[in-house]
């Protein structure tokens, strides 16, 4: 395939490690060259066939705007604007491209949150609950975008009771821990995730890209990773 990936900051550059390794042809393009979106007219977009978005939430949406009106397909892994995820679907339709986002592209992350929504059952059972994650320290939101998927799927097995606090912290270089504890008057059951590296982010979202390939449509990677 040939591929535009947009962003060459911690993530961005594993993206084109991973879709060198697959042996797709890349361009790689960062902020000195996209600063106001000049790298996504419609002639640097012709003979694309997938954008690959890893870059930040000021500039996402005119990234993405650029590249579906430009007919192309994307696949996007930068969070942070998921208000607009109504808006961005209509526009995906109404330009009939295809298009897949996901605040976790990891695989990994993806069962541990089937796992989570099975263990939800907990909560019926006279258990109460607690979300906890860890990451770097240069990480600007809290709580992340795992934890509050993990907090929204436990919330939806178990909707009787309120969102699961969550606990966020900061420290060094640690890549992204996320640990759900149950605790009953009797036992504890912890489940963990713990990311060794952002390498299961890249080629989740490099193999997206080839799942997405001829496809149209608005889809969340939780619902495409089995196919992967
Ligand atoms: N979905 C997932 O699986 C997943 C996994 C990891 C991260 N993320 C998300 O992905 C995003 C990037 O994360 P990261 O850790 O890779 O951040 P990062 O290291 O800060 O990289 C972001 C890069 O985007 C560049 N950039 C900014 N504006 C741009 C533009 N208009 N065009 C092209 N590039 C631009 C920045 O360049 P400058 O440094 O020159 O400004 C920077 O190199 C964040 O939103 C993060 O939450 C998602």
């Amino acid at each position: 395939m040939n591929l535009l990936l947009l962003g060459k900051g911690k993530t961005g550059s594993l993206v084109a490690e991973v879709a060198a390794e697959r042996k797709h042809h890349t361009c790689i393009v960062g902020s000195n060259e996209n600063a106001a979106g000049e790298a996504l007219t419609a002639e640097k977009l012709a003979g694309i066939d997938t954008v690959i978005d890893f870059t930040a939430p000021h500039c996402v949406l005119a990234n993405i705007e650029a590249c579906v009106r430009a007919a192309k397909n994307m696949v996007v892994g930068t969070t942070g604007w998921y208000k607009e995820v109504d808006r961005v679907r209509a526009l995906v339709e109404r330009h009939k491209t295809g298009f897949v986002y996901a605040p976790n592209f990891s695989v990994g992350v993806n069962l541990f949150l089937d796992i989570a929504r099975t263990a939800a059952a907990t909560l019926n059972h006279d258990y109460s609950g607690q979300i906890f994650e860890r990451h770097h320290a240069h990480k600007r939101d809290a709580p992340s975008g795992t934890a509050i998927a993990i907090q929204r799927v436990l919330h939806e097995a178990a909707p009787k009771h309120e969102n699961l606090e969550i606990t966020s912290f900061r420290e060094g270089e640690v890549v992204g821990l996320h640990e759900v504890v149950f605790e009953s008057p009797a036992d504890r059951i912890y489940l963990c995730h713990d990311a060794k590296s952002r390498r299961s982010f890249a080629e989740g979202a490099v193999r997206t890209a080839e799942w997405l390939m001829g496809k149209k449509g608005f889809y969340d990677f939780k619902d495409v990773w089995r196919e992967l």
